[in-house]
């Protein structure tokens, strides 16, 4: 339960920061030090869940594989969002932020349903992933998520 109500809690969090972001776009100023903060938490998360937590899940049953691996192209199309917004942010431009912003939380409306609902709720069956210290874990520089990896190297 313990990690389960943890990553419940970090998409609300996420979601209320990218909100944050947005309202501030709307007065016309970048919060570019939140939206650092916010890439850290969901690159974080995205380690986790592709590093620890799917491949204890995906083991065997074609349904669940099949969800794992649409939850990992909608990781890799947010990672795209975020290379998108830091890219603005580098050249302090912002003419494709709050459209990446919106997207992003469309994205995880239906991502983090789709995780609370159908593979959060397996960690409890899953006791090395429940007791997993997600706290302490840190994100590795060099991590891209899986879906983008292979298309990356080489470049
Ligand atoms: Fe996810
Ligand atoms: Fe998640």
């Amino acid at each position: 339960m313990k990690n389960e109500q943890w990553l419940t809690d970090d998409h609300h969090m996420v979601n209320r920061k990218i909100q944050e972001v947005l309202d501030v776009m709307d007065k016309g100023f970048m919060d570019s030090d939140k939206f650092s903060e916010i890439e850290k938490s969901l690159k974080k998360h995205i380690y986790f869940e592709e590093s620890v937590l799917f491949p204890a899940l995906d083991k065997g049953d074609l349904r669940t594989h099949q969800m794992i691996e649409g939850l990992k192209m909608e990781h890799a199309a947010l990672w795209k969002l975020m290379d998108i917004i830091n890219g603005e942010i580098e050249e302090e431009k912002f003419l494709k932020t709050k459209k990446s912003l919106s997207e992003m939380l469309l994205i995880l409306k239906t991502h983090n349903e789709n995780e609370e609902g159908n593979i959060y709720n397996k960690i409890v069956e899953n006791s090395d992933v429940d007791v997993f210290d997600i706290e302490s874990l840190k994100l590795p520089t060099v991590f891209i998520c899986e879906k983008l990896r292979n298309r990356r190297i080489g470049k």
